[in-house]
């Protein structure tokens, strides 16, 4: 048993009103009000995060944004910056995330500097990384993994990353139902956890938390949150739930 604290968490992407991302933070909040030894953390869209981070204060559920730009203010017409998050109540940013490598052109350099944006802020990344279906037939995991990372990393040193979370979400398993199995969840953690003691040092990859991405749902959780470098889980679908959801905090 690792003596890192597991983190769950739900990326709700572009769903929920702010009326309805209330609502549902609210059942939220009932539901796992008796959750122990588990870190929680709900990443709705920007409109509704002030709302719903009022609803959550005093609870043991922190309040993520799903993006940030890394300038600290100018005319960058609809963007929004670490401290405007840090304001609306955040202290969670996921950093990344595939839907934005494949859709709207982040790369693993622009990556870094939102890294950095957000550490300045004092905002928790949630670093995802993640190889494609075809990556993956082609045995180019662990390279696609290597490159994201130690470019997302580039230039930090582990003092400044004592706070950072790696999410490790393979592209294909990524709504589609098609879970990665336990056995190729722990291989890629491994590897990931391997790298970061060659960049970083032991210490640092010893605590650093790897969440596992891509279809978690509550009859697959447990399973993964067995092996031992999977520490925790960053869930989509399953996340809009709060019924669901619980279930996923609950997991042991
Ligand atoms: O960021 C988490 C998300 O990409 C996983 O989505 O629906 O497969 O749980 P889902």
């Amino acid at each position: 048993m690792s003596s890192r604290t597991p983190l769950i968490a739900g990326n709700w992407k572009m769903h929920k009103t702010g009326t309805q991302a209330v609502e549902a933070a609210g059942k939220l909040k009932r539901l796992v009000d008796a959750a122990r030894d588990v870190e929680i953390m709900i990443a709705p869209t920007y409109t509704a995060l002030y709302q719903v981070a009022q609803t959550l204060k005093g609870s043991a559920i922190a309040v993520g944004a799903q993006d940030l730009f890394y300038e600290k203010q100018g005319a960058f017409t609809g963007k929004i910056s670490s401290e405007m998050l840090v304001d609306a109540g955040c202290s969670h940013v996921i950093i990344g995330h595939s839907e934005r490598r494949q859709f709207f052109g982040e790369t693993d350099e622009t990556v870094n500097r939102k890294i950095q944006a957000a550490l300045s802020a004092d905002l928790i990344p949630v670093f995802c990384i993640g190889e494609s279906e075809a990556q993956r037939e082609a045995g180019d995991t662990f390279s696609v993994l290597d490159k994201q990372v130690r470019v997302g990393l580039k230039d930090f040193v582990s003092e400044a990353l004592t706070r950072i979370v790696i999410a490790y979400e393979p592209v294909w398993a990524i709504g589609t139902g098609k879970t990665a199995t336990r056995e190729q969840a722990q291989e890629a953690h491994q590897f990931i956890r391997s790298l970061l003691e060659t960049l970083f040092g032991k210490p640092f990859a010893d605590t650093v938390r790897i969440l596992y991405g891509g279809s978690v749902k509550p009859d697959n959780v447990r399973a993964l949150m067995e092996m031992p470098d999977v520490d925790g889980a960053l869930v989509g679908g399953a996340s809009l739930d709060p019924e669901t959801f619980s279930k996923l905090v609950f997991y042991n």
